[in-house]
């Protein structure tokens, strides 16, 4: 594959809403885009992205708990689904795709999550804590979810508001809204 320029997509671009597909094969293109994935998310310093966060639709995803040990443990997720779930936790979630927000979202506080690596291999992650809730976060955007689905109306109202305002100088176009 060419060398990509992969940016990362903002809300309100419409195919952040759109689900992702099934990655029905590994190879060298699904490592390439995995690899530029990591890289971008580091250059943003997130902790995770999907796929559809820069325009491919593939169930894919990649995550790095590791980065503020000093220690990166960079993880490739092709597939994941979310096999079980317990107990609830609150925390402060923001978006790389979400630009000057944040807020409080309740999500599973373990999460029992099935995937493969690039490779093919058989994954099967125990999460709990920040770890659960990266799984969550970008699992949903596999399928078209945004934190700010979890909010309430009132405070994604607020955020809509401020974003129209902001469209502008962020060179977002405001018919995709
Ligand atoms: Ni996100």
């Amino acid at each position: 594959m060419e060398q990509m320029k992969l940016t990362i997509i903002k809300y309100p671009h419409p195919v952040l809403r759109e689900k992702a597909k099934e990655v029905l094969e590994l190879n060298g293109e699904l490592a390439d885009l995995s690899r530029q994935m990591l890289e971008i998310m580091y250059s943003a310093n997130g902790l995770g992205l999907a796929a559809n966060q820069v325009g491919f639709l593939k169930r894919l995803v990649v995550i790095d708990m590791g980065q503020k040990k000093g220690r990166p443990e960079p993880m490739v997720l092709i597939n994941p689904e979310i096999i079980e779930r317990e107990g609830n936790i609150v925390g402060e979630e923001a978006c790389l795709s979400v630009v000057d927000f944040a807020s409080d979202v309740e999500r599973s506080a373990r999460v029992l999550v099935k995937a493969i690596d690039l490779n093919g291999k058989e994954l099967n992650l125990e999460a709990e804590g920040l770890f659960s809730v990266c799984l969550q976060h970008e699992i949903d955007h596999l399928d078209g979810i945004l934190f700010i689905d979890h909010i309430s109306p009132l405070k994604r109202s607020l955020y809509k508001r401020k974003l129209k305002k902001l469209l502008p100088a962020l060179g977002i176009a405001e018919k995709r809204w």
